[in-house]
């Protein structure tokens, strides 16, 4: 038997490389052993735990509680279980943003995955770019795999509100800029935003990314939205183990299950939660993994037929917890039956449809998760647009938009850069009305600040404390997941790579349709010409080293999920 074929089992899987594999193998086991295990153990299938605790990422505190729960499975269902670390993204705790270090991480555990002798991976992940980063690695790794979540957060309270981050810690934070609270009382909130173990309370890019793995069925079912701190997350957590087992030896791997059909049905979902725009970002890079491509024309047609039925913050009224109380996933996939393509077979070994039908009956909330014929809207919470400001695409969360500024024309006024926003915005001489455009330039994937959640820019002091709550703002920023307004993202091509974006100038004509699904920059195609040619001030962002300079030379787009070019797979036309 080749020891590097995929056939071995355990230890013997991907020898070390000495040029004679008998030794290789007692090498391997010699050094195994002086971690204790016994020989039988020492002979079993492998699990490895793809670990993601760290001392910078709050949201994961939990993560050695349930590497715990899942060892427990993978002992019962007789293989060992090993652990390993990698990369732990702290959304809140990284510079200059964490989308920079999602694709570092993929590659970290695509490769460890790929090194290290194991039959099957538990992928233990929760905040934001975690859960995307250990798919795309093992979509690519092509071993089985389950992915599980942390959970989120519980809520906290405060004066009798409950609290949960950060759709509330946004709200807040605009009133203490419109002047309607003071310095005590934002510190005295501060405490109480951000309460438990787990990931954010809200429907921000960590809960829809745990949706998305539970609808694209690599998840188990009901495992996304269990808060972190409930016995149920422990329980799942051991059954995650047990399944890992089961797929020892199985041809499930990443790819079977991420199929074209399944992204399908996950847009659904996402639809019908009103999730993260992020979101977008991260499906179109899982796919891109799996050589699929996930085109806006679709969205749309998606986004069209399928109703918002979740009543959740930053949209809606509640919280994770709420949801997980309601029915979960399970009620919003029972809902959207008739639209989802029921053959997808999921990671528990069942298609949906048997899942769905295994789970009728079951007990839903509906002021959480409504019926199709009593939806929260009868269209789904985000669209993309294209036009003459984003010949690539663009995204924008209809859901979260003030009505009457989803037809809207107005006056551009531009910031150049995120610096140039922080100087400028709160100046009381600045030049604008409520009914202008803020549109801020470079900040997308290639630009110095690595497309950061800026695309949410502040509504000028001036303004907001004459009660303006809403404007059109538009930049190749994202946004997060737990912020809503009339904010059109991921503008492509971005500015930096010479996008119309970055040929706006203050007072142009700028019209967002979203009944038309489109964003235009009503100036001249000559004129834009023109302004092509001059020199601009903004300096180009050139890093000479390092995973700076690996990332401004091959990250792509954000319609294509901000991946890098070397590691999407060859698109398949199914
Ligand atoms: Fe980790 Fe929000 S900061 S999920």
């Amino acid at each position: 038997m080749d020891a590097n074929d995929r056939s071995a089992r355990g230890f013997a899987r991907g020898l070390t490389n000495y040029g004679d594999r008998d030794f290789a193998r007692y090498l391997r086991k010699s050094f195994a052993k002086s971690m204790g295990y016994s020989d039988e153990l020492l002979d079993a299938p492998i699990v490895g735990i793809c670990t993601t605790p760290s001392g910078f990422n709050n949201c994961h505190r939990g993560v050695p509680e349930l590497v715990e729960a899942v060892k427990r499975g993978v002992l019962a269902a007789g293989a060992l279980p090993l652990e390993f670390p990698v990369l732990s993204l702290g959304e809140v705790f990284l510079s200059p943003t964490s989308l920079k270090y999602r694709n570092l991480m993929a590659m970290d555990v695509e490769e460890m995955i790929r090194a290290q002798p194991m039959d099957a991976v538990v992928l233990i992940g929760g905040c934001d770019k975690t859960v995307p980063a250990q798919l795309m690695g093992a979509v690519s790794a092509d071993l089985p795999a389950v992915q599980l979540v942390t959970g989120p957060m519980s809520t906290g309270r405060y004066k009798g509100e409950r609290l949960g981050a950060c759709t509330d810690c946004r709200r807040f934070w605009s009133r203490y800029r419109a002047g309607e609270i003071d310095a005590t009382e934002i510190d005295a909130v501060e405490g109480n935003l951000a309460v438990t173990a787990g990931t954010c309370a809200v429907m921000g890019t960590a809960s829809t990314m745990a949706c998305m793995a539970e609808a694209l069925g690599i998840a188990l079912p009901g495992s996304a939205t269990i808060p972190a701190v409930h016995a149920d997350r422990l329980r799942v957590a051991e059954a995650t183990g047990r399944l890992a087992v089961r797929l020892v030896g199985s041809q499930l791997t990443p790819a079977k299950i991420l199929t074209r059909a399944a992204f399908d049905n996950a847009l659904r979902v996402l639809l019908a939660l009103s999730g993260s725009t992020n979101a977008v970002i991260h499906l179109a890079a899982i796919a891109g993994r799996a050589g699929i491509v996930l085109d806006p024309a679709e969205i749309n047609r998606l986004s069209d037929e399928t109703p918002v039925l979740v009543n959740l913050k930053p949209t809606g009224d509640f919280y994770m917890e709420d949801l997980n109380a309601a029915g979960g996933i399970s009620a919003v996939m029972a809902e959207l039956e008739p639209l989802l393509n029921l053959d997808c077979q999921t990671i528990a070994g069942e298609t949906l449809g048997a899942r769905i039908a295994r789970e009728r009956g079951r007990y839903v909330d509906r002021a959480i998760v409504r019926t199709r014929d009593a939806p929260i809207d009868a269209r789904g919470g985000l669209i993309a647009l294209t036009g003459t400001l984003a010949p690539g695409g663009a995204i924008l969360k209809r859901a979260a938009a003030t009505p009457d500024l989803l037809e809207h024309e107005g006056r551009a006024v531009v910031f150049s850069s995120l610096d140039d926003l922080a100087q400028r915005i709160d100046d009381p001489r600045l030049d604008v009305a409520a009914d202008d455009v803020l549109v801020l330039q470079n900040a997308g994937p290639k630009s110095a600040s690595g497309m950061p959640e800026a695309g949410y820019l502040p509504i000028p002091k001036k303004l907001a404390r004459a009660g303006v709550k809403d404007m059109v703002r538009i930049s190749d920023a994202r946004m997060s997941g737990t912020a809503f307004g009339t904010i059109v993202l991921h503008v492509t091509p971005e500015a930096a790579v010479g996008g119309p974006l970055g040929l706006v100038r203050n007072g142009d004509r700028i019209r967002l349709s979203a009944a038309a699904k489109r964003i235009d920059l009503l100036v001249a195609p000559d004129e834009l010409a023109r302004r092509a040619a001059e020199p601009t001030d903004v300096a180009p962002y050139e890093p000479a080293r390092g995973y700076a300079a690996l990332y401004r030379e091959h990250v792509m787009s954000a319609t294509d999920g901000c991946d890098f070019d070397f590691l999407q797979a060859v698109p398949h036309p199914g």
